[in-house]
């Protein structure tokens, strides 16, 4: 899958994306990350990109010629790849999109800065307008990450152990909680259950204690996707238990 990210500051996206998971998924070619200077579509001794906002008003504007020269020509060059807008005034970023979105050849990203992009570049060549959470950032360069590392996690073979991607929590459940060595550790001694060996009773233990954690924290899940049969046995005894 390819990732071309349009950004005024290319510096601040290629650390994380050169370490663990997004680095070795480049490397084995399972994703192609392209971070594009946006200024190299700017014209003028000085390839400005921004200007004043129309009306007044704090902050400049990312202005329509460069970005959308920039949008128009990945887009030839990657036909299938929707264009994404980050910015806080967009659908909210949730892991549904995340898996429907790495069946996609691509994705294009505009990070936004300053006050935000020309509304002309969204009616002209924005597909979707995304953000990642209820917060204002200073730029779409972390959202972006956000969306890039969320996105490649479900790309098949990215994670190595498909396993791990299923198990993880969301979209419709949280995970059980982990532990690791030592079996105990200032006095508190890792579920025994889990020191059993017991496949069948393992599994039970993590598949209740994540629909633990879902009831007392994210109830909104349950209602999102009804519980199954096994759940709703489960469900009766941890609300037993936790009267
Ligand atoms: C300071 S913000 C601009 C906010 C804009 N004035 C507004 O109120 O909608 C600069 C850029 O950061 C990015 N950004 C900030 N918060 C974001 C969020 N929660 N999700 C996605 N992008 C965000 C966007 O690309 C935005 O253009």
């Amino acid at each position: 899958m390819r990732f071309d990210l349009i950004t005024l500051f290319p510096e601040m996206v290629k650390a994380p994306l050169s370490e663990s998971i997004l680095a070795r998924a480049q490397e084995r070619g399972m994703i192609e990350v392209r971070v594009h200077d946006l200024r190299n579509w700017a014209e003028g001794r000085h390839r400005q990109a921004d200007d004043a906002p129309f009306g007044g008003g704090d902050g400049m504007v990312m202005k329509p010629e460069p970005l959308l020269r920039a949008v128009r020509e990945l887009k030839r060059e990657a036909p299938g790849s929707p264009v994404i807008l980050l910015t806080p005034q967009g659908e909210l970023f949730r892991q549904e999109r995340a898996m429907e979105w790495a069946g996609l050849p691509g994705l294009i990203l505009i990070a936004g800065h300053y006050a935000g992009v020309d509304e002309r570049v969204v009616e002209l060549a924005v597909d979707h307008e995304l953000s990642i959470g209820d917060y204002v950032l200073s730029g779409g360069e972390l959202p972006a990450l956000v969306v890039i590392d969320a996105v490649s996690r479900q790309v098949p073979g990215v994670l190595g152990n498909e396993l791990s991607a299923k198990c993880d929590s969301l979209p419709d459940r949280l995970e059980h909680s982990q532990f690791t060595r030592p079996a105990e550790f200032e006095g508190r001694r890792v579920p025994e259950v889990l020191l059993s060996g017991h496949h069948a009773e393992v599994r039970r233990w993590q598949k209740k204690e994540g629909l633990k954690r879902t009831l007392l924290r994210r109830p909104d899940l349950l209602e999102r996707q009804p519980p199954d049969d096994e759940e709703l046995e489960l469900l009766a005894e941890i609300k037993r238990e936790l009267e």
